[in-house]
């Protein structure tokens, strides 16, 4: 495997689209071959579990449903996407990946981070992101971006509560892997953060020469 792979991590409202054409500006500038994803969905079979995981519902959604699909989601992206991509040479950015769903499922939901690992492992073997920027805003700045957005779905229903333990979980796996994680202070101006990640890309660059 020869390309390079990236992942974009935050909560909700931190800049995250912003940033994802940022990266995939600066790295095709840069020369590099790019392919940027999103996780769930990155093929039309994942798109639709993204579709199904993400309509808002009256029920209550199983929670350990939701980890399964996720992981549904992500075996058929990786198997069909991203690793025939890396194996082409190109540099994969995705966003969001197995970090969220430590994240999401295991902090926000509170399921235990041993079964996601169990299926981490069963779905990705030694697989894992060579750097992961995680774009980190206090909560209360990024639930205010996201309500000036569209109808929420049904992540973006949750409360502050929820939000706080997701960007816990960021946090905590950031400081676990510093080689893996840049962390970027998403609170600030458009164009420093901006500036921030390019100052992140470049040093990656530098590495993956
Ligand atoms: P997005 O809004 O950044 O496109 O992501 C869609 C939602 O899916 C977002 O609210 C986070 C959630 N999500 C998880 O809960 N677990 C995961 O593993 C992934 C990839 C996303």
């Amino acid at each position: 495997m020869s390309g390079v792979f990236i992942t974009l991590e935050g909560g909700e409202g931190v800049g995250k689209s912003t940033q994802l054409t940022v990266v995939r500006e600066h790295l095709m500038q840069s020369g590099r071959d790019v392919l940027v994803t999103r996780e769930p969905g990155g093929t039309p079979f994942a798109e639709a579990i993204r579709d199904l995981l993400l309509a808002p519902r009256e029920e209550a959604v199983s929670g350990q449903a939701e980890l399964l699909l996720m992981f549904a989601a992500r075996a058929a992206h990786l198997e069909q996407r991203i690793r025939p991509a890396l194996a082409r040479g190109q540099w994969v950015v995705c966003d969001r990946f197995t970090d969220a769903t430590y994240a999401y499922q295991g902090g926000g939901r509170g399921l235990p981070q041993e079964e996601i690992a169990v299926l981490e492992r069963l779905v990705q073997g030694d697989f894992r992101p060579h750097a992961t920027i995680l774009l980190d805003a206090p909560v209360e700045i990024g639930l205010a971006r996201m309500q000036e957005r569209g109808a929420p779905d049904r992540f973006e229903r949750e409360q502050a509560a929820f939000f706080e333990r997701v960007r816990g979980v960021y946090l905590a796996r950031a400081a676990a892997e510093p080689e893996r994680f840049i962390v970027i202070d998403a609170s600030r101006p458009v164009e420093e953060v901006s500036a921030a990640v390019r100052g992140a890309l470049d040093a990656l660059l530098e590495r993956h020469a």
